[in-house]
């Protein structure tokens, strides 16, 4: 039987305030991952400011980007991503037209991921989960790496879960080798985080402890039926 389960992986998420901590950081995890997760704020739809995507345009890179986009009218951004993004991320809660946004993101050549924050119930998604590649769980409230976890969002991934066996979902915020178990016998199988790997004392063995602790999370999921 071909198995279309989701491919399980860890996205180290990188907020930087210059192009130079970008790169820091990048340089920091590219021997150990394929993809970055890019966190973009604009001191609006959260209260922190980062670089975005005139910054990244300029940079040569040789890995994939997902774009995070914790902004205010995210539809002002999606055309201004150039270089070596392969997926943009808006938020489901400041999204004008969400169908229009998502043909948007579509016809610029890029895959789609909604993020949902934690009061926005997983009925949000319904309407769109066919025509989107990922959908963006936070187990934080967004705006700062290095909170807690917020264990009420499990029984929002089951549900989301229950909605496609074959769609990404991705968790963000709080995420380490503990809660990347419990959140992947919920159902997720793409897990970004910044603390738990950029503060690790070796960055190999905390990407490889994520990665293994969501893989063992999904077999138990499995193995308890879904
Ligand atoms: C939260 C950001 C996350 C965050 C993750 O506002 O979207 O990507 O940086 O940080 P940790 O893993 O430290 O919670
Ligand atoms: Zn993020």
């Amino acid at each position: 039987m071909p198995d279309d389960s989701p491919h399980l992986d860890v996205v180290p998420a990188i907020l930087a305030k210059s192009v130079s901590e970008f790169e820091r950081r990048v340089a920091q995890v590219r021997p150990y991952v394929h993809k970055i997760q890019l966190d973009v704020m604009d001191g609006r739809f959260v209260p922190n400011i980062t670089i975005g995507p005139d910054h990244i345009n300029e940079i040569d890179m040789d890995f994939l980007l997902e774009a995070h986009l914790m902004v205010r009218r995210p539809e002002d951004y999606i055309d201004r991503f150039e270089k070596n993004t392969y997926m943009i991320i808006p938020h489901i809660e400041s999204l004008i037209h969400v169908g229009d946004s998502i043909d948007q993101i579509k016809s610029d050549g890029f895959k789609v991921g909604i993020a949902l924050n934690p009061p926005t119930p997983a009925s949000e998604i319904v309407d769109y989960i066919s025509k989107i590649d990922q959908v963006l769980v936070m187990t934080v409230h967004p705006g700062f790496s290095g909170q807690g976890f917020i264990p009420e969002m499990l029984p929002k991934i089951r549900e989301i879960r229950k909605l496609s066996q074959t769609i990404d979902i991705a968790v963000d915020g709080g995420i380490n080798a503990h809660t990347a178990y419990d959140c992947g016998k919920a159902g997720a199988n793409s897990f970004a985080a910044a603390s738990s790997i950029f503060a690790a004392p070796d960055i190999r063995q905390a990407v490889s402890d994520i990665l293994e602790a969501g893989k063992k999370g999904w077999a138990a999921r499995n193995r308890h039926g879904r």
